[in-house]
């Protein structure tokens, strides 16, 4: 497979289905190169370099005002561009102070009891035969962030689909109909966070959306889509990370055992496995001015794509880098970026997973998988749609 070819298998299923072999080919062609406009970074060492070099930004609302003038009416677009993943300084600085003020290490901690009691409902509800991504992978964290957040139990399930509309404007290429879609959710999602910013301004509660209302940095358009991300950025990831951790387990049964038998080695076993197939593949960045990667000149207001899931199988950072390892010492994947963006949430969905997969192999021994799994056809999220499993 030649490079081209192997950079557009990546925009079809079945180059997505596996996309590691065309990343070991984008790799072994270069840690930067361009390709269709933009330049492509396959490396662990030049995607750190990247992330944290003061001379990349984001593209954000001023750049969308520039290529894309009437952005604001798709409010899928507007959630995600007006949070501060799309925010570049001094206004980032400001919004992520006031977001990580709330959502602290404290915050967080304490919700391990609340993620193994959920995690424990779960289970014990779970049916003899079912979709672990819906009767676990997406419950969880939605329960979780939603907890946090503050949004009723009842109100939960109705996200599920209205967050798995809006998160396309991820990708790098959307259907017209997908980004309707969006924007219809977009819509709704927002009509019901400007209902609930409404009732904790009047009755503050102990939850994080009261915090943030009552923090005072944000303006109401920052406040709205900063609560939204956090929703969305909170669950459809994590539920990702279940979905795939669970299989992988559920194919090693070695590694479940050793997994049941010591519950300690968790954190290693979420470390080896965000490394191994990351929940998130991609993400870009904009030269502010010329810059030098790998070798390579980059000029002021070029884009870069990090294949994230690419870097995180560098066979230069990690030997053997297609075995699952989770005995690998010094495991630092960038499934959660890094730099000013770094993901706010990666505690909580280190939590989660940590809390979950252990509970999940001890309270059911025998679960396996009952059918095929079904992927869902996305690059920059990846993850399982549906996997059929029986609890034996
Ligand atoms: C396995 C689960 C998760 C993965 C793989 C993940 C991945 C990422 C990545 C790669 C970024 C950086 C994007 C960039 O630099 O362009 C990011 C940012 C972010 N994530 Fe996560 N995330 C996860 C879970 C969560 C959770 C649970 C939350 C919150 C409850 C969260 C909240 C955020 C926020 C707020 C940002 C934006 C930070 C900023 O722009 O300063 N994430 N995440």
């Amino acid at each position: 497979m030649d490079y081209q070819s192997a950079l557009a298998s990546l925009f079809l299923p079945e180059g997505r289905n596996d996309p590691y072999p065309a990343y070991d080919v984008l790799r072994a062609h270069a840690p930067v190169f361009m390709a269709d406009g933009r330049w492509w970074v396959t490396s662990h060492t030049v995607t750190n370099q990247v992330l944290r070099h003061p001379a990349m930004r984001i593209l954000d609302a001023a750049d969308y005002d520039r290529f894309w003038p009437d952005w604001r009416q798709n409010r899928g677009v507007a959630s995600f561009v007006l949070s501060m993943l799309q925010t570049n300084p001094p206004d980032h600085s400001r919004v992520r102070r006031a977001a990580a003020a709330t959502f602290t290490a404290r915050r967080v901690a304490a919700m391990r009891d609340v993620i193994a009691a959920l995690s424990e409902e779960l289970i014990t509800a779970m049916p003899a035969r079912t979709d672990f991504i819906g009767a676990f992978a997406y419950p969880l964290p939605i329960s979780v962030i939603c907890a946090l957040l503050g949004v009723p139990a009842a109100d939960r399930p109705w996200f599920r689909q209205r967050v798995a509309d809006l998160t396309v404007v991820l990708e790098p290429i959307s259907t017209e109909r997908e980004m309707q879609l969006a924007d219809v959710a977009g819509r709704e999602v927002e009509d019901y966070f400007v209902g609930l910013i409404a009732e904790r301004r009047r009755a503050p509660q102990e939850d994080l959306t009261s915090a943030l209302v009552a923090n005072g940095d944000l303006t109401a358009e920052e406040l709205l889509a900063n609560l939204i991300l956090l929703l969305i950025a909170g669950f459809e990831t994590t539920t990702n990370l279940l979905g795939t951790g669970i299989k992988m387990l559920l194919d090693r049964p070695e590694h479940a055992a050793r997994l049941r038998a010591d519950p300690g080695l968790a954190p290693a076993y979420v470390e080896e496995i965000l490394r191994y197939d990351s929940p998130v593949q991609m993400t870009s960045r904009l030269a502010a001015e010329p810059v030098e990667f790998g070798g390579v000149r980059i000029a002021a207001g070029e884009s870069l794509n990090m294949l994230l899931g690419a870097a995180n199988r560098d066979p230069a950072r990690y030997g053997d880098p297609h075995r699952f390892d989770p005995d690998r010492e010094n495991v630092q994947p960038v499934s959660f970026g890094g730099g000013a963006h770094y993901c706010l949430g990666a505690p909580l969905a280190r939590l989660e997973a940590q809390v979950a997969l252990p509970m999940l192999v001890t309270m059911l021994p025998a679960l396996a998988q009952d059918g095929p799994e079904v992927r869902r056809d996305r690059l920059v999220l990846r993850g399982y749609s549906a996997l059929p499993v029986t609890i034996g």
